[in-house]
């Protein structure tokens, strides 16, 4: 056996191979690192959204910040929004894609979603029940969950007489 003299020499100090092998095997390889979480349990839209959800603005510039945008609506409101309505129904969600600026919409540059969801009357009266996320891409997490920091703009007259909806038609 090769190992006869090794662990002949280990008995004398009261240790086995065994022992030896665990105590390398703890020191030797670092563990595998732990993979980013798939999608936060918290986004308030899910995963499927683009086979989900109906495509209702097409890839474009964004008018808020330089980036190409593309708007997805669940079949809650999907209708609702095209027809420019006063008021989505509860349920509502409402996704846009934020790209980097220079290309199209093409996935790799997916750097942002951000949301919008219709919650029960009495949410956020102000805030016409809304619920607004951003969500960075493509991990699914959670960089701003606070109406107070999505609000403003979405007050502009032309958003308010849509439900605070912004896109240009
Ligand atoms: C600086 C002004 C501004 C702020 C702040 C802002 N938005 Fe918007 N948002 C817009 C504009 C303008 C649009 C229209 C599309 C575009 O040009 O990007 C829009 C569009 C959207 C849409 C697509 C639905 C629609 O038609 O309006 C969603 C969803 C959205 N914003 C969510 C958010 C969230 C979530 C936040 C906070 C993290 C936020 N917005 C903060 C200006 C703003």
């Amino acid at each position: 056996m090769k190992d006869t003299r090794l662990q002949a020499r280990l008995r004398r100090f009261g240790l086995s191979l065994a022992m030896v092998t665990a105590g390398l095997a703890s020191v030797g390889c670092p563990a595998a690192p732990t993979p980013p979480p798939d999608g936060d349990a918290d986004v308030i839209f899910p995963e499927n959204y683009r086979t989900a959800f109906t495509l209702v603005r097409d890839c474009r510039n964004s008018v808020e910040h330089e980036a190409q945008i593309r708007v997805y609506v669940n079949a809650v409101g999907a209708a609702d929004y095209l027809a420019d309505a006063a008021t989505l129904p509860e349920g509502t969600m409402v996704v846009k894609e934020e790209f980097a600026p220079g290309g199209g919409c093409d996935d790799a540059d997916l750097e942002f979603w951000s949301a919008m969801r219709k919650e029960a009357a009495g949410f956020d009266e102000a805030a016409s029940d809304w619920r607004f996320q951003e969500v960075s891409a493509p991990v699914r997490a959670i960089t701003t969950d606070d109406n107070a920091t999505c609000l403003e703009c979405h007050f502009d007259p032309a958003c308010l007489v849509r439900d605070l909806m912004c896109t240009a038609p």
